[in-house]
C-alpha cells in the first residue's frame, strides 16, 4: 500500500494521507540551523548541536507519537484545524505533504479553507521560515483566528527533559511587537536567544505554556485556540511558549500569506545588553529584516533549489528503470548529505542527546558526499584524524561542537583506525588533491603532537599490525564494525554497556572482518606511500597486506564461506561448527570486495553461500540462524530478540557490501537483485510493511526470524546511505573516481541495455554513455574517448572540458 507518489520533477515525495505508517520526516537546514519536520509538522529545530543548543522542545517515545513540533491552528467560528492535520486532526477536505530538498510544504483544506505551510531553512541563514498561506476556497467572506505555536527548548535538550527542580524557575521571555524572545539563561552565561517572530502586526500573543494550552489540555485542545483569544501572557519560569494570534478576514478567492520566522542570534558576550535586563537584539533585527516579504522568501527558497540543482548536477544518471533514477539522482544522495550534517545525532530514532560524532560513521559517510562537497569534506577528515590516538587507536565518537573525543566511550573499536584510510583515499580520489597528506594534525586534540595526515595513516596502518591474535588476525578490541560483536566484555549486570564495559582489548579475539579490511584499504595506503616517495613503506605494507590474505585463506576460511572472528577461548564464530550464528555477511563482503579468494573460486562460493543461507525477500541478513540466548562470550549481538538489529536483522548497511562483492566476481544481476532488494523506492508499495519512508534508507529491516519481517527502523541516519551509493554510482553503473582519472566499468543485469550518466570531476563534465546490449554483465570491449578509440583504463582529466565517452559492454 502507497501513502503517497514521488514526484522527480520537483524532486519531492507528496504525501497523500496524513496517517503514514509512522511519522514520515525530512530535514531542514545544511550548515548551522536545522530542524526536523515530520508530515503532521511535528519535530524539533537547534543551531548546531542537537543536544546542547536545542530552540524547541521534543518527547520522543510519547503518546501519542510525534506530538510537539510548529503548529498553526485555525479557529474558525469554533472549528479548528491545522495545514499539517495534527494535532487537531480535523475532518479534511483535502491534505497534502510535499518534502523536497530541504523544505516541506504541508496543506489541508477544512471548509472551504486551504491553509498550506512551506517551512525551510534558507541558506546560510540561522533561522527558519514558515510561510501560513490561505486561501478562501469558498464563495463566502471567512473570518478566522491563526494561531502560531512553538515550545521552547532549555537548550541543552539533556537538562530540559531531566532537571525539572532548576528548569521551572529559569524561564524567562520578552515580547516587543510581533517578536518573542525567548532569553532563558541569557542573564548569566550564555550569550544567544531564540527569537519567533510574525512579519505582521498581531492581535495577541502568549508565552506561558500553561496560560496557552491549560493544565489539562493537551497541543489538540489548548485553551487560547478553543476560545478563539490568546491571553498576552509573559512567562515566568515554567515552560516558555512562542505563540501569536491574527485575525483574518478573506473575500472568496482571496489569498493571504503570512511569514514566521523561528531563529538563532547571538551577541557578542561584553555587548549583551540594550538596557538592565533587555537583550541585545540587533542580530534578531537583521535576521528578521531578511524574510519581512513573500518575496522575500519566494527568493530565498529558489535559492535553495536553485543550490539543490546545482549540487546534484555533479552525478546524475538516465536509464529505463525511473526507481534506479530517482534514487540515484536524488533521494540517496540528498540522504548522503543529511548524514554528513547529522552523523548519526538526531532523528526520529536518534534522540539528539546521545551520540555525538562517529569516526567510523563519518569516515564511511564520506564516501557519499565526497564529489558534493570535497571542502567540508576535507575540513572533516582533518578533524576526525585529530581525534586519533598517537598509538593510532582512535576515540570511537567525538561532539561536533568542541570536536573533542568523548571520553565516556572512549576507544578501542579496531576498526576504527582504518576507516580513516578510507575516507582520505576517496577524498584523493575525488579531488586529487594530495597535499591533504601533508596537512599537520594533532593527535588526541592536542596541538604540542601535531603530525602529517599520512603519519596518522601510517598509525592507522600499523595499529593492524601490532595487534595481531593468534592466529595473525587483527584483534577485535570492544568491537569492530559489528559494535554488537563484544568479544572481551562477558558483561553479567543489567544496564552496563556492552561497548564499554570491561577491558577494551583482549590479547585472543580476532576479527576476520578487520583482516577483510585490512586487505580492501591496503592497495590506497600503498599508493599514497608510493606517492609522496616512501618506496620502502609501501614494499612494507604490501608484504603486511598479503601476509594478511593468507591469514584469511588459512585461518579465516571455513570450507564454504568466510568465518567472521574467533572469541576470547579462541573458538570460531561464524562457522559451520556453531551452533547458532553460523555464517555472518560482513567477511563475505568484505573479504571479496578486498579481492581475497576471486582467483581460486573462494570468493564466488562465499558469495553463492550468503545467497543460500542469508538472502530472504526483503534484503539479506546479519548473520543466520540467530542467536536464541544470551552469550555472555559475545555481547550484545546476542541481546537482541532473533531477527532485529545486529542478530539476524537485514542491516542495510552491508547489503551493498555484497552488492559491491558481486561486481567484483562480474555478476551483475545478482548485484542489482541485491542493491533494489534495500533499496527504499522499490519498497514503496509496501508501504505498509517497511513503515518507514520509502525515499531513504534505513539502518534495519526486520529479518526472516523476527516476528515483523519486512519492518524497517532507524531511518535517515545511518551508513547504508553512503555505501549504497558508492555502490550503485561506482559499481553498478561503475562510474568511479580513482588516482589517475575517471574510471567507468560497469557491473550491469541484462534488463539495463543502455544508460547515461552526467559526471562532474576535477573541472571536467563527463556525458558517459554506456551500451549494454550484449547483455554482458562485466566487461569493457570498447571506449571511446572524445571520439577516439582507446584502452580501458582511466580516463585523465584537462580541466573545465565536456568530455564524450562511449563504453561498449562485451
Ligand atoms: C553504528 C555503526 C555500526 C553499526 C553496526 C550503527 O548503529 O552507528 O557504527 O557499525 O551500528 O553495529
Amino acid at each position: 500500500m502507497k501513502f503517497g507518489h514521488f514526484n522527480d520533477a520537483t524532486r519531492e515525495y507528496v504525501i497523500t494521507e496524513p496517517k503514514t505508517p509512522y511519522p514520515w520526516i525530512n530535514y531542514l537546514g545544511n550548515k548551522d540551523f536545522f530542524g526536523l519536520i515530520s508530515n503532521t509538522s511535528g519535530g524539533y529545530y537547534f543551531y548546531k548541536d542537537a543536544r546542547l543548543l536545542r530552540l524547541t522542545r521534543y518527547r520522543y517515545n510519547n503518546v501519542p507519537t510525534d506530538d510537539g513540533g510548529i503548529y498553526f491552528y485555525i479557529n474558525e467560528n469554533g472549528n479548528v484545524f491545522n495545514p499539517g492535520w495534527k494535532p487537531c486532526k480535523a475532518d479534511y477536505e483535502e491534505y497534502e505533504c510535499r518534502h523536497g530538498l530541504g523544505y516541506s510544504v504541508i496543506s489541508s483544506k477544512v471548509n472551504g479553507l486551504r491553509a498550506e505551510q512551506t517551512s525551510f531553512v534558507p541558506l546560510d541563514t540561522t533561522a527558519s521560515v514558515h510561510r501560513i498561506k490561505l486561501t478562501n476556497e469558498s464563495d463566502q467572506e471567512k473570518t478566522f483566528t491563526l494561531f502560531s505555536l512553538v515550545e521552547f527548548c532549555l537548550w541543552d535538550a539533556n537538562d530540559d527533559t531531566t532537571n525539572f527542580q532548576r528548569n521551572f524557575s529559569t524561564g524567562e521571555v520578552e515580547v516587543i511587537g510581533s517578536t518573542i524572545y525567548h532569553k532563558t539563561e541569557y542573564r548569566e552565561r550564555r550569550n544567544h536567544y531564540a527569537v519567533f517572530s510574525c512579519n505582521e502586526e498581531i492581535d495577541g500573543f502568549d508565552t506561558d505554556r500553561e496560560t496557552f494550552i491549560g493544565l489539562y489540555n493537551s497541543f489538540a485542545d489548548p485553551d487560547a485556540v478553543l476560545e478563539n483569544k490568546s491571553r498576552n501572557s509573559l512567562a515566568s519560569g515554567w515552560s516558555p511558549i512562542g505563540s501569536h494570534s491574527k485575525v483574518i478576514t478573506l473575500k472568496p478567492g482571496e489569498t493571504k500569506s503570512l511569514v514566521f520566522v523561528l531563529g538563532y542570534c547571538e551577541n557578542p558576550q561584553d555587548d549583551k545588553w540594550e538596557a538592565q535586563d533587555v537583550i541585545n537584539k540587533k542580530p534578531a533585527n537583521e535576521l528578521l529584516a531578511k524574510f519581512k516579504t513573500d518575496e522575500q522568501v519566494e527568493s530565498a527558497l529558489a535559492e535553495l533549489k536553485a543550490y539543490w540543482t546545482n549540487l546534484l548536477s555533479t552525478y546524475s544518471v538516465k536509464s529505463s528503470d525511473e526507481k534506479l533514477d530517482r534514487m540515484v539522482n536524488i533521494w540517496n544522495q540528498y540522504q548522503c548529505m543529511v548524514t554528513f550534517n547529522m552523523s548519526r545525532s538526531a532523528s526520529y530514532f536518534e534522540s539528539g542527546i546521545g551520540r555525538g560524532m562517529g569516526f567510523r560513521d563519518s569516515s564511511q559517510d564520506l564516501l557519499g558526499f565526497i564529489h558534493l562537497i570535497p571542502e567540508r569534506a576535507r575540513e572533516r577528515i582533518l578533524d576526525i584524524a585529530a581525534t586519533q590516538m598517537e598509538d593510532g587507536s582512535a576515540y570511537h565518537q567525538y561532539q561536533p561542537l568542541t570536536k573533542k573525543g568523548n571520553n565516556d566511550i572512549g576507544s578501542g573499536f579496531n576498526d576504527d583506525p582504518l576507516w580513516l584510510i578510507f575516507g582520505v583515499a576517496a577524498y584523493i580520489k575525488e579531488t586529487g588533491d594530495w597535499s591533504i597528506l601533508d596537512e599537520m594534525v594533532p593527535f588526541d586534540n592536542d596541538e604540542s603532537k601535531a603530525d602529517t595526515l599520512l603519519v596518522h595513516l601510517k598509525r592507522s596502518f600499523d595499529h593492524v599490525t601490532n595487534n595481531l591474535g593468534p592466529h595473525k588476525l587483527p584483534l577485535i578490541g570492544r568491537a569492530d564494525w559489528n559494535d554488537c560483536l563484544n568479544l572481551n566484555c562477558f558483561s553479567e549486570n543489567p544496564g552496563e554497556s556492552f561497548q564499554t564495559f570491561g577491558p577494551s582489548e583482549g590479547p585472543v579475539a580476532e576479527s576476520v572482518f578487520i583482516a577483510g579490511m585490512f586487505v580492501a584499504v591496503g592497495p590506497d595506503y600503498i599508493r599514497m606511500c608510493e606517492q609522496k616517495g616512501l618506496l620502502d613503506e609501501a614494499k612494507a605494507a604490501a608484504a603486511a597486506v598479503e601476509d594478511m590474505t593468507q591469514a584469511v585463506l588459512t585461518a579465516g576460511w571455513d570450507g564454504e564461506w568466510f568465518v567472521r572472528a574467533y572469541d576470547a577461548y579462541s573458538n570460531k564464530i561464524g562457522s559451520k561448527e556453531c551452533e547458532e550464528g553460523k555464517i555472518f555477511i560482513e567477511p563475505q563482503g568484505f573479504c571479496v570486495m578486498a579481492g581475497i579468494g576471486v582467483e581460486d573460486g573462494r570468493a564466488l562460493k562465499a558469495l553463492e553461500s550468503v545467497e543460500k543461507y542469508l538472502d530472504t525477500k526483503y534484503g539479506i541478513v546479519l548473520n543466520s540462524p540467530s542467536y536464541t540466548r544470551y552469550h555472555l562470550e559475545l555481547g550484545e549481538i546476542s541481546s537482541y530478540p532473533p531477527g532485529y538489529k545486529e542478530n539476524g536483522g537485514i542491516f542495510c548497511h552491508n547489503n551493498p557490501w555484497v552488492s559491491i562483492a558481486e561486481t567484483v566476481v562480474g555478476r551483475g544481476n545478482r548485484a542489482f537483485e541485491v542493491y533494489k532488494k534495500t533499496c527504499p523506492a522499490y519498497l514503496e508499495e509496501i508501504s505498509e510493511v517497511h513503515r518507514t519512508e520509502p525515499y531513504v534508507y534505513s539502518q534495519m529491516i526486520a529479518g526472516r526470524d523476527a516476528k515483523n519481517h519486512g519492518e524497517a527502523k532507524n531511518s535517515w541516519l545511518t551508513g547504508t546511505a553512503a555505501w549504497t551509493f558508492y555502490n550503485v554510482s561506482r559499481f553498478i553503473l561503475g562510474v568511479k573516481p580513482d588516482y589517475d582519472g575517471l574510471v567507468v566499468d560497469p557491473c550491469l543485469p541484462d534488463d539495463i541495455t543502455e544508460f547515461t550518466v552526467t559526471r562532474k570531476f576535477r573541472g571536467d563534465t563527463f556525458n558517459i554513455t554506456v551500451d549494454n546490449t550484449a547483455k554482458a554483465q562485466k566487461g569493457v570491449a570498447k571506449l571511446i574517448v572524445d571520439g577516439q578509440e582507446v584502452p580501458f583504463g582511466p580516463i585523465a582529466t584537462i580541466g573545465d572540458k565536456v568530455r564524450e565517452v562511449k563504453v561498449i559492454m562485451g
